[in-house]
């Protein structure tokens, strides 16, 4: 601990944190009642802050607060010029066009591609760049004993504030059972007891211990197996060639889309009877000026192509903060803490050694507890360069289970703190929200379809099923659940698609709506990369 450079304040709370758990250890920290719970949200939670979100000015959502970030996407204009851009001839010509090389995309080309039609993956990075690589924490399902699909349904409306779309729900805890299964038989493996039978354990807002996991790098394997099994199929996989507008026909169906090659800079066109989006989330824009667990390329490019192409949005006023990211050492800052150390027991405890939550609240309202220890109350921990933060207990999880627990359950945590000098099972370890997962986004029927006739979206791009809040685990679930049935139900439909003559006008009358709201800017989007110069992407 030497090496980890604490300040002598830090050292000393660490002491306290020691001194109080023993009497911890024997302390059940109460629940709190919904009406505790909504004032905690709306005093505390970064979604009721006014100054973080405005009304969007134009599209189906004008009149809809979303945070300024988005807006300023939202409110671009295209990267391409719909007066001049030649989509024909095609570059590229397919059945089902997957937009995005993450779980949702992957499976969903498996899915599509198993129906016997012709598929093609496009993605910005490389297969496997995408969120789904850094979960950590588990995949929810209800199929142990003492658990159903209605419990688990019950469980996701309640995390998501009631407002969740129930079809949504009920499609999500339906096939969680069989998406379990389907990965097994790929060979994903998961944490299991020595005689075969899967552990599963709680996450925030769960009544059942459904949260199946891979030790804590359970996104990963899930990945690793997907995307091995995406090549081993030979599907036919585009990198480094992000969409950045899709194509539709004269009918306003969606016919295609346009394709940027990173490398040489060239356009690319691809025709295709159905579109599936799964570009993932918005967490690189920094909402409110959190750090981020997201992966570099979650910028909210899908949210952008489907919205010009006339889809609505959802939910997107509310944004996830996951209650635990790293808030020291500061190489670090921002990255996930998964919630499984608290699953496993280890208690939230503010610079007095005293716990002020219930660890396992819903992610909205730990995250806001944290929030009013360090900036309400003057409980938070100080670090070095003026952060705030408080401590995760983590050692009590060995206290608990066993010594070795942490770093059999934990490996990929305690490695990454073990690299700053820090033993987590020895220390607490300091946390503090960071923006983890959009919970909004576009709106989907039960099969992924969108308002826009052939375009389909999935997983993180999508908006609904997690209500105002998602629990841990219904992630990997939904992209997985949704990726597939959008890869069958695209499948499917392809047969009885005639297309008509491809055009941009969609883009030329969004533009019209931007100039008519009197918007003017150079700003273009979608984004695709990260703006940490803070120029944003102009037209030149
Ligand atoms: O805490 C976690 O491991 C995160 C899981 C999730 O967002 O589903």
């Amino acid at each position: 601990m030497a090496d980890a450079g604490y300040s002598q304040s830090m050292l000393e709370s660490m002491r306290i944190v020691e001194q109080t758990r023993p009497r911890r250890m024997e302390e059940a920290f109460p629940r709190l009642e919904p009406e505790e719970k909504q004032q905690l949200l709306e005093q505390f939670h970064p979604d009721y802050r006014k100054d973080t979100t405005r009304q969007l000015r134009v599209g189906p959502n004008a009149g809809d607060r979303m945070p300024h970030e988005l807006v300023d996407l939202l409110e671009a204009r295209s990267r391409l010029d719909p007066e001049s851009f030649q989509i024909e001839p095609w570059d590229y010509q397919t059945d089902v066009l997957v937009i995005g090389g993450g779980g949702a995309g992957s499976s969903a080309a498996l899915t599509a591609a198993e129906a016997g039609v012709r598929v093609l993956l496009v993605t910005k990075l490389r297969l496997g760049d995408a969120n789904t690589m850094m979960a950590q924490g588990g995949i929810q399902a209800a199929d142990k004993p003492n658990d159903s699909p209605a419990i688990h349904y019950l469980d996701v409306m309640g995390g998501g504030g009631f407002v969740n779309d129930p079809v949504l729900v009920r499609a999500l805890v339906r096939d969680a059972p069989f998406i379990i299964r389907w990965l097994e038989e790929l060979g994903c493996m998961f944490t299991k007891e020595p005689d075969g039978t899967m552990i599963t354990i709680h996450g925030g807002g769960t009544s059942r211990k459904r949260m199946h996991f891979a030790r804590d790098y359970t996104g990963a394997e899930i990945m690793r197996t997907l995307r091995d099994e995406v090549r081993n199929r030979g599907l036919e996989v585009i990198e480094y060639s992000p969409a950045v507008e899709l194509v539709l026909d004269d009918a306003g169906r969606c016919c295609g889309a346009v394709l940027w090659n990173l490398e040489t800079g060239e356009y690319l066109t691809v025709q295709a009877k159905a579109v599936i989006l799964a570009t993932g989330g918005f967490g690189r824009l920094h909402v409110a000026g959190f750090p981020t667990t997201n992966h570099y390329g979650a910028t909210a490019d899908g949210l952008v192509m489907a919205y010009r192409a006339g889809a609505s949005l959802r939910f997107l006023e509310s944004t996830q903060f996951h209650p635990t990211g790293v808030a020291y050492p500061e190489q670090i800052v921002g990255l996930l803490v998964t919630e499984k150390v608290r699953g496993l027991g280890a208690q939230l405890v503010n610079a007095r050694g005293e716990q002020f939550v219930y660890p396992l609240e819903t992610r909205d309202a730990v995250s806001a507890a944290i929030i009013r220890e360090c900036t309400h109350r003057g409980l938070g921990v100080t670090t070095p360069t003026g952060m705030q933060g408080v401590w995760l207990d983590s050692p009590m999880i060995d206290l608990i289970h066993g010594e070795g627990t942490i770093q059999r359950e934990l490996p990929a945590m305690y490695r990454q703190y073990q690299r700053f000098g820090i033993d987590m099972s020895k220390h607490p370890i300091l946390v503090y929200p960071t923006l983890h997962y959009q919970n909004g986004g576009v709106r989907i029927d039960e099969y992924g379809r969108t308002e826009v006739p052939g375009l389909y979206v999935a997983g993180e791009t999508s908006g609904g099923v997690h209500g105002r809040n998602r629990l841990m685990g219904n992630s990997l679930l939904d992209i997985l659940v949704f990726g597939r049935r959008a890869g069958r139900a695209a499948a499917e439909e392809v047969g009885s698609v005639r297309l008509g003559k491809p055009t941009l006008e969609h883009v030329r009358a969004y533009h019209r709506l931007l100039d008519e709201a009197g918007i003017e800017t150079d700003r273009v989007s979608p984004m695709l990369l990260p703006d940490y110069l803070g120029k944003g992407a102009r037209r030149s």
